[in-house]
């Protein structure tokens, strides 16, 4: 028997229905907002990783699943998909076309991380990026679409978690004095941090080991050391929060782990899961990540949430899957079987989901199989159905049995 690689998983039966239920309602909202679906490929170019999402991220240092193709060609399975979309954007020439694009996606990513629940090493995530708009009204509009999302799910207990990481200017001055105050503490930083301390010291600030400590506390904050035009954005955006009403915190340690971040950086936090797995989404502003990748200057932002850990959320907190279509099992006794496939066909047809034993088994077994797969009615159809016009249903939820006219049917399993 073959197992399967480590860090996979299956998705099957309810987890599944929670999967289209959750992307139905995220492509419904997002096109609400004018947003379209773009599909882009799952194997990119390793260098693409590395200069969009920055050589000294963990994802790219210690994550990616990197391979040499059979003509030797550096590609990579992509750890996330902002910077598929900003290849893609550029690629096809929209940013000097319609600067202002507003793009979703769904799909699996892949990360080589320590497997455990809400950890997978192929994980799904749905993801919004949006390009050419620098106001901030657009990064509080994109919150408060996922706040909307979130909620029409029935999630509650969730945490917005706010930062500003000023743009790439202020940010150099910043990394500067961060650097020599983190010298001075040298000493009490962990292994990591301590070579962190070169390669990437804003990751310092979010370590979860070296957090706690005082002196980290203590660290001079990114928003006190933004430039003219980075804090006269933050006043805007902070404005557009109170207005929106967007419940937040602000969280001076927020800086995400991927480079291409410039000013706003989010994420939201699911208080009902586990700590180690429990931020669903990740997001913020990447003004220069456009040009980074060799197109003109174009400002992009946008958001991706963990699908597997919102699924999880979900189901941990069993909410219902809402309008969900009622399933009708037909427990058939007939001769002749093309009947039963032409009674299911014209039922199909009327929208309604249908499905039977391909086995002619008795009426107690096939019951007992309706009620084991979750139908929520089952039909009976022998001979003497066939020939009537009335129709002879169960509820499996509650058990009541009656007859109907067939005409009726559609209507009274709503
Ligand atoms: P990220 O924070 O690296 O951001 O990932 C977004 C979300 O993907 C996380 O909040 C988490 O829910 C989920 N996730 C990450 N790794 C795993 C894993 N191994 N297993 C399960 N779920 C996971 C990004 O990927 C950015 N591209 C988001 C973005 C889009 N920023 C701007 N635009």
């Amino acid at each position: 028997m073959y197992k399967k690689v480590r860090g996979m998983r299956d998705i099957y039966g309810e987890e599944v229905e929670y999967f289209k239920y959750i992307s139905e309602i995220a492509e419904n909202i997002f096109s609400l907002y004018g947003y379209n679906k773009i599909i882009v490929p799952i194997i990119e170019k390793t260098e693409l990783f590395q200069r969009g999402v920055g050589e000294d991220t963990d994802v790219v240092e210690k994550e990616m699943y990197s391979f040499q193709d059979k003509s030797g060609r550096n590609i990579t399975l992509r750890p996330e998909g902002t910077a598929g979309v900003v290849r893609s954007y550029i690629e096809n020439g929209q940013h000097k076309a319609d600067p202002v694009q507003k793009y979703y996606y769904i799909g699996p990513m892949f990360r080589y991380e320590k497997p455990q629940k809400g950890r997978y090493r192929q994980f799904f995530q749905i993801g919004v990026e949006v390009f050419g708009i620098k106001s901030p009204l657009i990064d509080v509009e994109i919150i408060y679409m996922l706040i909307q999302f979130l909620k029409e799910l029935g999630l509650d207990n969730l945490k917005v978690n706010l930062n500003n990481m000023g743009c790439g200017k202020c940010r150099k001055k910043y990394i500067k004095k961060l650097k020599k105050y983190m010298f001075k503490h040298k000493s009490a930083l962990c292994d990591t941090c301590q070579r962190r301390l070169e390669s990437n010291p804003l990751r310092i600030l979010d370590c979860k080991k070296c957090g706690k400590k005082q002196f980290i506390k203590n660290t001079p904050r990114i928003i006190d050391n933004l430039c003219d035009s980075c804090l006269e954005f933050n006043e805007k955006l902070m404005n557009y929060i109170e207005e929106f009403k967007i419940p937040y915190s602000i969280d001076h340690s927020l800086v995400r782990g991927l480079d291409y971040y410039t000013n706003t950086v989010f994420e939201i936090i699911a208080e009902d899961l586990d700590s180690s797995q429990n931020q669903i989404v990740g997001g913020g502003r990447y003004n220069d990540l456009v040009s980074t990748l060799g197109g003109v200057e174009r400002p992009g932002l946008g958001f991706a949430f963990g699908f597997d850990r919102l699924v999880d959320l979900v189901m941990e907190k069993e909410l219902e899957i809402k309008d969900k279509k009622p399933s009708v099992f037909i427990a058939w006794y007939l001769n002749d079987k093309n009947e039963l496939l032409k009674f299911a066909n014209k039922l199909r047809s009327d929208g309604i989901k249908i499905d039977f034993k391909y086995k002619q088994v008795n009426f107690s077994n096939q019951l007992r199989y309706a009620d084991k797969n979750n139908f929520d009615y089952v039909i009976f159809y022998g001979e003497k159905e066939m020939k009537s016009e009335d129709i002879h249903i169960k509820n499996m939820k509650s058990g009541e049995e009656k007859n109907i006219k067939f005409k009726n049917l559609k209507k009274f399993i709503k």
